[in-house]
């Protein structure tokens, strides 16, 4: 077989494969060498094609580590479920000929409310990491958190998205690093500075340990142990520990953040009216209704029924974040419960897993033109028209 009808079957097989996802016999290491990933990337029908491609691609171990939830991943599909479980209330004859999916968001502005949340080691996923997410973002004018567990260092990131990267803050034990990091932080020019709060008490990734242990390679020849613990990050140069995520937090640790810094901030893990209260009244400046994509304690409630108590507790003053979607029209519904804006963090690591900085752009595409067409179909035409009339709860 020539070069030429070689590739026309590797594109014929990829897109039988796109129809018939999430097959996973496929050879997809041979359709990349043969395929731009632009092109590849091009096809794909929606965002849980690029899960099963994600899935072809990872080594066990990267793939465990990034599907799982905990326990039994109770909370992981919850989150997804919840968002099937309400309905849309379309209203007619609204001139919808023009769509503004663009929002702000502390006096920045950014194309779509669909953001990239912060996702640890992206360099475990594609060779670019967080720099491939950066220059989508950039090219989508997305939002973009970049994790303290991030691959690569903060100052580079920027470079790449141009400007606006937010930073996710895990919070050292000790204030002076915590201080060094905030002020690398600020430095950089990261507008906002998320703090993610719903990591203070440990958790049992059971469904990452099973992949892992399928996994032959060894550890150890990229990793500080042989069952993958980190090396130092890109973000723990200078400081006294790599440990994070102290259990003596508590919320006067929001006073103090603020006190240090004045970048905004952000608190994520947010998931009862109660916090939302405290967080407001302790200074931040808005909150990330999360419960860590599942990742973090079992049988917690969807993110998606949570975001209207925390918009009611905070008199909807402060931005309301939301995450966890798999479609546009799942977005639809967290903005009309009141969320500002909405992350996601597997799609567009499938995204680039499977194609790199062209996987997360077309996953922010496939995601946008959703939206757009839901906006369309609901006679919503900007981000404001979106109301809770708008839905229906089961
Ligand atoms: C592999 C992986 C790593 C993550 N790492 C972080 C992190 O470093 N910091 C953080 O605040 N959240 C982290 N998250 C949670 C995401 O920011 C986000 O809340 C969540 O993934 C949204 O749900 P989704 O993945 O179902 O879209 C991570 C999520 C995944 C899947």
């Amino acid at each position: 077989m020539n070069a030429s009808s070689q590739r026309v079957r590797y594109r014929r097989e990829f897109l039988r494969f796109l129809a018939a996802s999430p097959l996973l016999a496929y050879g997809l290491q041979e359709a990349w060498a043969q395929e731009s990933a632009a092109a590849l990337a091009k096809d794909v029908l929606n965002v849980m094609d690029f899960e099963a491609l994600a899935k072809g691609t990872l080594p066990p171990a990267h793939w465990g580590y990034m599907a799982s939830g905990v326990d039994d991943d109770l909370t992981l599909k919850a989150n997804v479920a919840a968002y099937k479980n309400v309905q849309l209330r379309p209203r007619r004859l609204v001139d919808v000929s023009k769509i503004d999916t663009s929002v702000e968001l502390f006096g920045q502005r950014f194309a779509s409310p669909i953001f990239v949340c912060p996702v640890g080691g992206l360099r475990m996923f594609h060779t670019d990491g967080e720099l491939a997410a950066a220059r989508a973002a950039k090219a989508k004018n997305a939002l973009q958190v970049l994790s303290t567990m991030t691959s690569i260092g903060v100052e580079e990131v920027m470079a790449a998205r141009g400007g606006g990267l937010w930073y996710q803050l895990y919070i050292p034990p000790a204030w002076d690093d915590t201080e060094k990091l905030v002020r690398r932080v600020e430095a950089a020019g990261c507008p906002v500075l998320v703090w993610t709060i719903d990591l203070l008490g440990g958790r049992n990734t059971e469904t990452a340990t099973r992949f892992q242990r399928t996994d032959t390679r060894q550890c150890a020849s990229c990793h500080a142990t042989a069952t993958g613990g980190r090396r130092n990050s890109a973000m723990f140069t200078g400081l006294s520990s790599t440990r994070f995520n102290p259990s003596n937090a508590t919320w006067a640790w929001v006073h103090r953040l603020k006190k240090l810094t004045a970048m905004k901030i952000v608190i994520k893990g947010i998931e009862t009216a109660e916090d939302a209260k405290l967080a407001r009244e302790h200074g931040a400046d808005g909150i990330l209704v999360s419960n860590h994509g599942g990742r973090a304690a079992e049988t917690l409630r969807p993110t998606l029924d949570i975001v209207p108590e925390v918009v009611d507790a905070v008199n909807n003053q402060i931005p309301v974040l939301d995450g966890g979607v798999r479609r546009g029209a799942d977005a639809f519904k967290a903005l009309a419960s009141g969320a500002r804006a909405v992350g996601i963090g597997r799609p567009y690591t499938w995204g680039l897993s499977a194609f790199g900085q062209e996987g997360v752009e077309r996953v922010l595409d496939i995601l946008n033109a959703e939206l757009t067409m839901t906006m369309r179909q609901c006679g919503t035409p900007t981000l404001a028209q979106i109301t809770k009339a708008h839905v229906r709860r089961a």
